[in-house]
């Protein structure tokens, strides 16, 4: 516990500390704002540029800048939650859409769709396995061995869940064109850009080698 009477001492020690430190960095020109906040975001948006599609990376991404802060790994595991959360999210369309619909005799139609929420299911467990295998990243102790070990088994299944996203319209293709088709269609679309980003950031964090 300090007492009243150390506290005297104290102040013109840390007084003396930062007039010292912060002259230099005052005076000197840089070409940053001396007090520059770094948030993340442009590390968020530069980091993007890795992927296919980074518009949808920046936009779906930078709400967690202060989380992610520069660190690829964090940023490649809340890009892995947004991409489960669409397809999550898709899975649950689908889902709704063969219960609702009466397809009648288009038996192609209902076939298609349960494929579709098959393959859908299939990635869901993907994606949720990549992230429970990214939280375990870092542990205490963790090797660059059982790092590499561990993001090859995060590759292969986010890789596993793009290709069961893009095969959930395979069966469309006899489908005749409709409502249901398009929908569908355009929301697999819309899920894979966010998988494939995910993949995208992972493929860069393995890159850096190290947890
Ligand atoms: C991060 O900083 C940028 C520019 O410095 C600013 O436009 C943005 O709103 C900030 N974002 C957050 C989440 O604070
Ligand atoms: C699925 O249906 C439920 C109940 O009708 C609804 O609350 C939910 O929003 C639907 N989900 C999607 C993704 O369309």
């Amino acid at each position: 516990m300090p007492t009243q009477a150390q506290r005297p001492l104290l102040l013109p020690f840390f007084l003396t500390t930062f007039l010292v430190y912060s002259q230099p960095i005052s005076t000197v020109a840089s070409p940053e704002p001396a007090f520059s906040p770094s948030n993340g975001s442009d590390y968020i948006r530069s980091s993007c540029g890795a992927t296919l599609y980074p518009e949808i990376c920046y936009t779906s991404l930078s709400r967690y800048a202060s989380a992610v802060q520069k660190k690829p790994g964090r940023l490649a595991r809340v890009a892995i939650g947004v991409s489960l959360s669409r397809a999550r999210r898709m899975a649950e369309y689908v889902s709704n859409l063969s219960r609702q619909s009466d397809f009648g005799a288009d038996h192609r139609a209902a076939a298609a769709l349960h494929d579709c929420f098959s393959n859908l299911g299939d990635a869901v467990d993907e994606i949720h396995g990549s992230l429970k295998q990214m939280r375990q990243i870092g542990a205490a102790g963790s090797s660059a061995e059982s790092f590499l070990f561990q993001m090859s088994n995060v590759q292969t299944w986010m890789s596993a869940a793009l290709t069961d996203e893009e095969t959930c319209t395979d069966g469309f293709e006899d489908v005749g064109d409709g409502a249901v088709k398009t929908e569908v269609c355009n929301r697999a679309a819309d899920v894979k850009k966010f998988t494939s980003n995910a993949l995208a950031l992972v493929n860069s964090y393995a890159a850096t080698g190290t947890p």
